[in-house]
């Protein structure tokens, strides 16, 4: 899809990039710039920074890092076009009819299409609940003491025993078959077509902006497969989204639930619980995490309190670790789940097992303390090792110290030697040697592998970079390389892109970076790598000599591996004795930033 330029640039202007991060992310003042914890990453003090000069955002924690437009995109998971409309809207620009590409056209309005179809369907579902044809769903929802708030609220339908209702409902509508079969709704085969539901009560899914993206169909008794649930569609990805979020993000609570099914997410908002979300028929995923992120720092887990339960409380909690969330575990039991639970107690006694929930350490600590025969010293002391090893999972000697007090006290182990046990053991893990140790070896290889220089290329690379950022931070320094250094002399590229636009402002007079950046909103790596030019700052540590010095060589290294770069290029001899010369003269010169 394609806007013109200035429409883009328009909008861009129109919305201050502080105006519209702050209403996510909470920043502070600091110098020019505002400073506020990253959303795109974990962190607990601020590396992200805002700069309403630049009208840019830049993570020096993750590099994470764009104009306004970008940052909705990210934050939203919008596409460029619904991040556009979004800022349009705010400022009150009416966007002219989009000169698309055809192909992005085509996307965007099939996903457009299969919303209507979806939203059509839920209507649809919903109607059917009410009518005769759907009394055994109605009956069965109210059987599971569901009222008809809640089923409303949910959008709750049901899907006939007739096997070609829904089919023949869309198709009245006009949808051709080529469009129904990505809803995943209908099958269509040269008999015609088929629902894949029915015979089922139907639980809408809604993404955090209310859409109809999917649905889950229960059957009403033993049949099997119990849930059903939308394949993964254009608009559907199992992934991204979880079912409840879209009230859970706007409840006040500081923490969310995290429950197994469908049927107990409902039945924790009628009791009052909001803040519960469940993930789709799949395994709790990264994506989910960083979700969840976005909206608070704090969950609680309320899974089955089977073995299966357990087994997704112990999988969910590295996943969510890892994305720096807080984490408690509840205790259901006798109950086995949620839905059972307010069924029986209710929630004031929910409330009290929410207060009584198990920090995620212990948890683990707990499960691992069942498979050992604590009667038995062997079995006895190969628990007390492991959990030594799990201890020495915090990195920070604090805090490990303060989970050694806890799991000291919890489980009767004499301070003192469970502290010596775990310095012990950290003290003898070799590199390569444990998983955790394994774990870090690899952390570091990563780190090598976006550090380490990639021979003379990258360095060439470099140099174009750091100059390039030099220009932009410091205009001034513009003087000194004039009729040393052109856009030209960049032959990246993308950098030499970039220069030509900083030149050509700084000649003006008016650098406009995040303007600049608009040119490559539609390549992700682009905009990356082009927004870290703005971001990238001087190195503090160098000294002013330093600085110097290293302002010289860059400019010389780029003017020498464009000249080398010429030479190759170079087309006849004069050409060739023009750049020689240039390269002779090259080492006499002498730039300096005084
Ligand atoms: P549960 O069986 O615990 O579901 O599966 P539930 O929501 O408590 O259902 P009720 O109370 O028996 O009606 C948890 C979740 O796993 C997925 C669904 O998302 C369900 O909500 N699931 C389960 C499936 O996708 N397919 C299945 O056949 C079963
Ligand atoms: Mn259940």
């Amino acid at each position: 899809m394609r806007y013109p330029e200035e429409v883009v640039e328009e909008v861009r202007m129109r919305n201050d990039i502080v105006d519209i991060i702050s209403g996510y992310v909470k920043l502070q003042k600091k110098g020019s710039n505002y400073f506020g914890l990253c959303p795109f990453h974990n962190e607990k003090s601020p590396s992200f920074s805002v700069s309403p000069g630049k009208q840019m955002y830049y993570c020096f924690g993750c590099g994470a890092g764009g104009n306004v437009i970008t940052f909705v995109m990210e934050y939203e998971n919008y596409s460029f076009g619904e991040a556009l409309n979004l800022l349009a809207d705010r400022a009150g620009i009416t966007l002219p009819k989009q000169e698309y590409s055809r192909e992005a056209k085509e996307q965007e309005d099939l996903k457009k299409t299969l919303l209507e179809i979806n939203k059509l369907a839920a209507n649809y579902f919903y109607y059917q609940l009410k009518q005769p044809q759907g009394q055994a769903g109605y009956e069965y929802l109210k059987k599971r003491q569901l009222s008809d708030d809640t089923i409303r609220r949910f959008g709750l339908g049901f899907a006939n025993k007739t096997s070609d209702d829904l089919y023949r409902f869309l198709k009245s509508r006009g949808y051709e078959d080529s469009i129904l079969k990505e809803t995943g709704l209908v099958t269509v085969e040269e008999r015609g077509g088929r629902d894949k539901f029915w015979n089922r009560v139907m639980f809408p899914i809604l993404d955090v902006n209310n859409r109809v993206i999917g649905f889950g169909g229960r059957v009403m008794g033993d049949g099997a497969p119990k849930y059903l649930n939308s394949p993964e569609t254009k608009l559907f990805d199992k992934s991204r989204n979880l079912f409840g979020l879209n009230y859970a993000r706007t409840s006040r609570e500081k923490y969310m639930l995290i429950c197994e099914g469908y049927m107990d997410v409902i039945a924790m908002h009628q009791a009052g619980f909001s803040n519960s979300v469940a993930s789709l028929g799949t395994a709790f995923t990264s994506q989910h995490a960083v979700l969840l992120k976005r909206y608070t720092q704090q969950v609680i887990l309320t899974y089955d309190s089977d073995e299966a339960g357990t087994k997704a409380a112990l999988r969910a909690i590295p996943i969510l670790k890892d994305v720096g969330m807080s984490i408690k575990v509840l205790n259901m039991k006798p109950y086995k789940d949620p839905d059972e639970f307010m069924k029986n107690l209710g929630p004031e006694a929910f409330r009290q097992r929410i207060a009584e929930a198990r920090n995620s350490f212990l948890f683990e600590i707990d499960v691992l303390r069942r498979q050992y025969q604590m009667d038995d010293p062997e079995q006895k002391t190969n628990f007390y090792q492991e959990t030594a090893r799990k201890l020495l999972e915090f990195p920070e000697a604090l805090e490990r110290d303060n989970y050694i007090q806890a799991v000291s006290r919890e489980y009767y182990i004499p301070y003192e030697d469970l502290r010596r046990l775990v310095n012990q053991m950290g003290s003898r893990i070799a590199p390569g040697t444990s998983i955790l140790a394994g774990k870090r070896a690899e952390e570091t290889k990563e780190e090598r592998k976006k550090t380490a220089p990639k021979g003379k290329e990258e360095g060439n690379r470099q140099s174009q970079r750091l100059l390039l950022t030099w220009l932009i931070e410091k205009p001034d320094l513009f003087q000194k390389i004039k009729g040393i250094i052109s856009p030209a002399d960049f032959v990246e590229p993308l950098y030499h892109q970039v220069a030509e636009m900083v030149f050509e402002e700084q000649e003006k007079g008016n650098l406009n970076p995040a303007g600049i950046l608009n040119h490559f909103i539609n390549d992700d790596e682009q905009y990356r790598e082009v927004a870290a030019l703005f971001h990238a700052s001087l190195k503090e540590s160098l000294s002013n000599e330093e600085q110097k010095k290293a302002f010289s060589e860059t400019v010389l290294k780029v003017k020498k591996n464009s000249l080398d770069w010429a030479s190759r290029q170079a087309r006849d001899i004069n050409e060739l004795q023009q750049i020689i010369k240039e390269q002779a003269a090259l080492r006499s010169l002498n730039i300096s930033l005084d």
